[in-house]
């Protein structure tokens, strides 16, 4: 796949606060890549230089493989933290400001208030919408000139689940079309319905990068019991089955290797003339394994 942005050792700090450190990414075409943390990690530092908006402190970043350059504007579209427009103005002078910024025709402005179902309100001041259109007005102005990246910071912030799901549908045909999309989110079950890829910040820090069914995937986890638990466990140890046994009030824990079932478990517990007398699916949930994985590090 071809590189679409690169970012290499960023490091940015405001005062003695340190907002991102030695950050390296590589994200590429088509891909809808997740930046997920907790509040603070740097997420809107990050989007914030990769748009432009802030300068790093050190470090670099290409777009398209090249050194950031006006011109790169066109093809990038960006809502970062609460969208801006004018609350006296209508909808489609708001849009008309951000054609004049970004140096493109007024034509896409039905285009985007369509998609964004806004069109109805295209004549009503931006102060008489609701937090959810406002956050779809947002999401069309990114999307005006029909850009071939979309950096969004955090859209569904404060929709309700009806909003949310608005705007994850009109995000996901984006990158159904073949956009590519960055996305950041303090949400784990946001980043993984929408994101293929997804990258962990903690504290301005890179804790994991990867596909978001690698990352996130769940494990299967099983707890079983027979009569005799200690050979059990040894036979399971060795039995290439399991990752992982913990012993819990009597049980034992197996964390499953991948495509492992139950059923093969209780199986081979028979085979070894075992016989489990309990079984009990645990799936642990992504957001343990998410929470898990960011308290690690601290
Ligand atoms: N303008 C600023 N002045 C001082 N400190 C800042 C500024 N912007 C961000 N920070 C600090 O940098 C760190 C990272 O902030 P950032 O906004 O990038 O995090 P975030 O991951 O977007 O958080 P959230 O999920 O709350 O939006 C935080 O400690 C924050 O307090
Ligand atoms: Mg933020």
């Amino acid at each position: 796949m071809k590189e679409l942005l690169s970012i290499e050792g960023l490091s940015k700090s405001y005062k003695s606060i340190r907002a991102i450190h030695n950050l390296h990414l590589l994200i590429s075409e088509g891909q809808s890549f997740g930046i997920l943390g907790p509040n603070g990690s740097g997420k809107t530092t990050t989007l914030s230089i990769i748009t432009g908006i802030i300068r790093q402190d050190s470090g670099s970043f290409k777009w398209f493989g090249e050194e950031p350059v006006s011109e790169h504007r066109k093809s990038i579209g960006s809502l970062i933290e609460s969208p801006h427009f004018y609350p006296y103005l209508n909808l489609e002078k708001n849009l008309r400001i951000i054609c004049d910024i970004k140096g493109i025709s007024y034509k896409d402005i039905p285009r985007v208030l369509e998609m964004s179902r806004l069109i109805q309100r295209r004549k009503s001041r931006f102060s008489t919408l609701s937090l959810g259109m406002k956050q779809r007005l947002g999401l069309a102005a990114a999307m005006l000139g029909d850009p071939q990246v979309l950096v969004l910071d955090e859209p569904t912030n404060g929709l309700d689940p009806e909003g949310i799901a608005e705007v994850r549908e009109l995000v996901n045909n984006q990158v159904g079309i073949g956009k590519t999309l960055i996305l950041a989110s303090h949400i784990l079950s946001e980043v993984e319905k929408i994101c293929s890829h997804v990258a962990i910040l903690k504290k301005g820090e890179l804790l994991a990068n990867g596909p978001v069914r690698e990352l996130l995937a769940e494990d299967e986890i099983i707890e079983v019991s027979c009569r005799d638990n200690q050979l059990l466990k040894r036979k399971l140890g060795s039995s290439g089955l399991v990752s992982e046994i913990e012993e819990e009030n009597g049980v034992l824990v197996l964390t499953l290797k991948e495509r492992v079932t139950a059923h093969e478990i209780n199986a081979f517990a028979f085979s070894c003339n075992l016989v489990l007398h309990h079984m009990l699916s645990r799936k642990r949930s992504l957001e343990s394994q998410f929470l898990e994985l960011v308290k690690e590090e601290s």
